[in-house]
């Protein structure tokens, strides 16, 4: 299991938009977040979660690679070279994985109580039926097969909530939508405690949800 979860790290973690593009701290654009305070979660263990930690990492490292890249092609006049559009497709990918993670991450660390997010309530059992009845559904959308992840957003158009499955980090995502819940369910966030269980994982997922947290993402 061990080498499984190592190989897949080495996947996620092996490309580099370009090995030659060095840059220092501060010319990053972005900064990974310390979600350290998640250590000790009930139902996620700690190699879990450091695996996850290292995870996310990378995708800020490959955010920041990425856009120094493209920068550089502009500047050499490279820009309508087939390697700036190649890159240029994986940006939202590695941008994605990476804000995904941070939506993740923040919020995990509650005590899974809906009642912490009562306008969100409202709206869930306004349009589901019941909070179970929208749970069931979200569920579902994790459940599905593939990698990806479960999101709870909402069209500020009209006010309605979609439960969303987002292939990968970058296909799926509703344009303009709010974000409010998310949930990972590529494999290494849950097989090196569940191994294939991932029923169980959401299980655990739901009873650490920070709701203030959704509260909060639903009125901006
Ligand atoms: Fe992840």
């Amino acid at each position: 299991m061990r080498l499984f979860v190592v190989l897949l790290l080495s996947l996620f973690c092996s490309f580099s938009p370009a090995s030659e593009v060095k840059i220092d701290s501060k010319e990053a654009e972005y900064v990974a977040k310390d979600y350290s305070r998640l250590i000790g979660m009930k139902g996620f263990n700690d190699e879990l979660l450091k695996i996850h930690f290292t995870l996310y990492q990378g995708y800020v490292k490959n955010t920041n690679l990425i856009i120094k890249e493209l920068s550089d092609f502009r500047a050499t006049q490279q820009s309508r070279s087939y390697d700036y559009g190649a890159v240029k497709r994986r940006f939202g990918w590695e941008y994605d994985g990476m804000r995904l993670h941070e939506y993740y991450f923040d919020n995990l660390g509650g005590r899974g109580d809906p009642s912490l997010a009562p306008e969100v309530m409202t709206a869930l059992v306004k349009q589901y039926g019941s909070y179970d009845a929208w749970m069931q559904d979200f569920i579902a959308t994790g459940m599905m097969r593939g990698i990806g992840w479960a999101i709870l957003c909402r069209d500020n158009n009209n006010g309605k909530l979609f439960n969303v499955w987002i292939n990968e980090h970058d296909l799926g995502h509703l344009a303009s939508a709010t974000i409010l819940l998310v949930m990972d369910v590529f494999e290494h966030a849950y097989i090196t405690q569940y191994g294939l269980d991932r029923e169980k994982y959401i299980t655990a997922f739901f009873s650490n949800i920070d709701w203030l947290v959704v509260n909060k993402r639903s009125k901006s």
